[in-house]
Parts: structure tokens; C-alpha cells; sequence
């Protein structure tokens, strides 16, 4: 054998190994999504979903919200109802990704909020607060993914079997002194599982 091969056979066999070790980090099977409705005047028409609870995709239709306007600020709430999956696990969102496009004059800013919350646990609520600002010396005009860093105070569902209800808003807030404009495109989460 050469090195290359033998390099390539020691990969063959790790690989396989690094796939099942992957596979432990959650529950066999996921809860099953019973209902998704959704609320707030960013989502008067139902976002569209895709993917599934470890990698949902929400992609919105006329999120959109603009300065001078009556819509300077405006929010969608997820509220999914899910049951069941391999017993013994729970999750947290850790992280919300939301593509906006963004129109931002010099000196405008727009404030973006997550809040989490279980039904069951409506107090214990994990919010994130960021703000996206235009800097620079000229109009900014493009597509940006924004992120809600949710990590440090995570809230988690119940146990697979009756893991509640979770509630996810998204909410953005232009401030400007002239016209500016941002539209929520897509909504995505990172989710995280631990025993229980
Ligand atoms: C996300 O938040 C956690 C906890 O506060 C922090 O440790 C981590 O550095 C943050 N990640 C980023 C990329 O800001």
C-alpha cells in the first residue's frame, strides 16, 4: 500500500464511526408536529414550512415593514404543538437565523428581537435583543442574515413523549430619520438536545 491508500483506507473506517457517534446527539425518532399556527402582523399570511423539528425552515410572504410607514415595526409568532418521539430527550432553541433585506440610510438601525417560551412554562421565557446599524457613509441595500444568539439562556421543552408547546417570535424595529425599508425572507433555527 502506499501512503494514499493507506490514508484512504484509515478514513473509510472513521468516517462511519463519526456518523453514528453523530446520530446519539438527539433522539431516534422527533416529536411529531401536531399544529403549526402562527401570529403578529409580520405573518397576516401563513409563512410556508419546510424541513423538520431539528431543521426548520419558515419562509415568510410580505414581512415587510418601512420608514415613514404604519408598519415601522412588525413580528411573527410560531406556535408549534408536538407529541411524542424516543423518550428520555428535551430541546432548546440555541440560535434564530432570519435573511432580511434591508434598506438603511446612514444613521438607520434596525432592532431585532427572539422570544421562546413553552406553554406549559410561560414564565421562563428566553429573549435575545441585537441590532443590525448602518454605519457607514451611504445607503445599504442588500440581504443579510441576522442572528438572535439564544445560547446563554436557553428554555427547554418537556420531555419527548409531551414536549408542550413551543411559541417563537421574531420581531424587527426600524429607526431612521429617512426612508428605510427591511423585509423578513426566511426564518431558521438551531436546536439542541439534551437527556432528561
Ligand atoms: C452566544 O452566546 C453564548 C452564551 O452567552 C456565548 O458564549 C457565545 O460566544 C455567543 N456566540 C456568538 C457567536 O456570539
Amino acid at each position: 500500500m502506499t501512503n494514499l491508500t493507506r490514508l484512504t483506507a484509515v478514513l473509510a473506517s472513521v468516517v462511519p464511526a463519526l456518523g453514528a457517534a453523530i446520530s446519539v446527539d438527539g433522539p431516534a425518532d422527533l416529536p411529531k408536529i401536531k399544529s403549526i399556527t402562527y401570529s403578529g402582523s409580520g405573518c397576516i399570511k401563513d409563512p410556508a414550512y419546510s424541513g423538520n423539528l431539528n431543521d426548520p425552515t419558515f419562509t415568510y410572504s410580505n414581512f415587510a415593514a418601512s420608514f415613514p410607514g404604519t408598519s415601522q415595526t412588525l413580528n411573527c409568532e410560531v406556535h408549534i404543538t408536538l407529541t411524542g418521539g424516543t423518550p428520555g430527550w428535551q430541546f432548546a432553541l440555541s440560535n434564530n437565523w432570519v435573511k432580511v433585506h434591508v434598506v438603511l440610510p446612514r444613521g438607520a438601525c434596525l432592532d431585532y428581537y427572539t422570544q421562546v417560551f413553552f406553554s406549559q412554562n410561560a414564565a421562563k421565557t428566553s429573549t435575545s435583543k441585537a441590532s443590525y446599524n448602518n454605519n457607514g457613509g451611504s445607503t445599504v441595500d442588500q440581504t443579510v442574515t441576522l442572528r438572535n444568539n439564544l445560547s446563554g439562556n436557553k428554555v427547554w421543552s418537556g420531555c419527548t413523549g409531551d414536549p408542550g408547546i413551543l411559541n417563537v417570535n421574531f420581531r424587527g424595529a426600524l429607526s431612521s430619520d429617512t426612508k428605510a425599508y427591511f423585509e423578513a425572507v426566511t426564518e431558521n433555527w438551531d436546536i439542541e438536545w439534551r437527556r432528561c
